[in-house]
């Protein structure tokens, strides 16, 4: 395990949170919920039945609360949905067959103070996984968007980032997101970079195919008007106009193409202009450089909720649930 993740589980013991896996069905799911509890990490309520799964996957689940949809009142719950989305159409009939889902469920439990946070994915979308979120929990106040980031841990420290480790913003949310959407990403990322990956100077690089309006776009504009955005928004966060990567990341080529730049050949904190961008980016630098992949990590939720791949092992949930519990605290 690295290093970050070692701090990561060592902060969520010290003050422990309360996490629902709405994902009761799944195998891997259950196995980390029993090792969670056993390694003291987090509280955990599983979302299932609970003599099911102890048969289907030959665990016990002591010590675990297990709530089954189909054998609870739904109504707090549909009541809470409705009052929440009534405006936007819903109706009390659709709510209640909402809220017996276990997204729907899971997510609404978290708005009722029932829990901190949830950690689903396993077997859903990442936009399925996000949808009951973004319309039940929310934004934080002063921010509008939902966005992600992932920590990304190099294998050996080449003095790019931060000792080798990078936050990257946003790889898994906001398909093309406006100016506002990116100084949200950029804000939440340097948050991010501060309170889970323990970053204490985020030196935040909004990435492009130019550098210091080297190129004249409408796709430049934008990154630079985010980064006048975040300026008025966050007058002390350490924040570039538009870099390219290696201008971003290496002090030779800094020295070169932005000299006066405080962020420039030592950004710790990537923010990449759209989706597809942050997407393949993340996948490059995992699969060619060996990097280690943290996340996504959901920012800007007014709670803590957090997003698995389909792919997560039972060690991967473990990781996810820590953050989310630190995120919690
Ligand atoms: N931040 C805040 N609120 C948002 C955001 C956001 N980023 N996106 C949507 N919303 C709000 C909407 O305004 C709406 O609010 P309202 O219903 O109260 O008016 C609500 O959330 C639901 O919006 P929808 O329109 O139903 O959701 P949408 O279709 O826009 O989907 C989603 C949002 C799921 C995040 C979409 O943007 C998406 O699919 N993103 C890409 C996900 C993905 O495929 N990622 C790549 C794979 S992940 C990986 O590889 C690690």
């Amino acid at each position: 395990m690295s290093e970050i993740l070692k701090q990561i589980q060592a902060k969520a013991k010290q003050n422990k949170k309360r996490i629902v896996l709405p994902e009761g069905s799944d195998e891997r799911i259950v196995k980390a919920s029993v090792q969670i509890v056993a390694d003291k990490l987090a509280e955990i309520t599983l979302i299932g039945n609970k003599a099911d799964m102890e048969k289907r996957f030959g665990v016990s689940l002591d010590g675990i609360t297990v709530v089954d949809p189909n054998a609870i009142d739904i109504t707090p719950y549909a009541t809470n949905l409705y009052e929440l989305r009534k405006a936007k159409g819903m109706t009390m009939e659709e709510a209640t067959r909402l809220a017996k889902d276990e997204m729907y469920l899971g997510v609404l439990m978290v708005e009722m103070d029932e829990a901190d946070g949830m950690v689903a994915g396993a077997n859903h979308s990442t936009g399925d996984m996000l949808r009951p979120g973004l319309q039940i929990v929310k934004t934080l106040p002063g921010i509008k968007t939902v966005s992600s980031c992932f920590i990304m841990v190099l294998p050996e420290d080449k003095g790019y980032g931060e000792s080798g480790v990078f936050i990257f913003g946003d790889c898994a949310v906001n398909i093309d997101p406006t100016a506002e959407q990116l100084a949200d990403i950029a804000i939440a990322s340097a948050e991010s970079a501060k309170s889970i990956a323990g970053i204490k100077e985020p030196r935040v690089a909004m990435l492009s195919f130019s550098t210091s309006c080297s190129a004249s776009h409408p796709f430049v504009d934008k990154v630079n008007e985010a980064s006048n955005i975040v300026h008025e928004k966050r007058p002390n966060l350490l924040i570039s106009g538009d870099l390219q990567l290696d201008a971003a990341i290496e002090p030779k080529v800094a020295c070169i193409k932005a000299p006066k730049s405080e962020v420039a050949g030592k950004a710790n904190v990537l923010i990449f202009p759209d989706l597809q961008s942050g997407n393949i980016g993340y996948k490059l630098v995992e699969r060619l450089a060996g990097a280690q992949a943290i996340g996504p990590i959901c920012q800007g939720f007014n709670k803590p909720l957090n997003d698995l791949s389909r792919g997560c092992s039972v060690e991967d949930v473990i990781n996810v649930v820590a953050i989310t519990a630190l995120q919690a605290q």
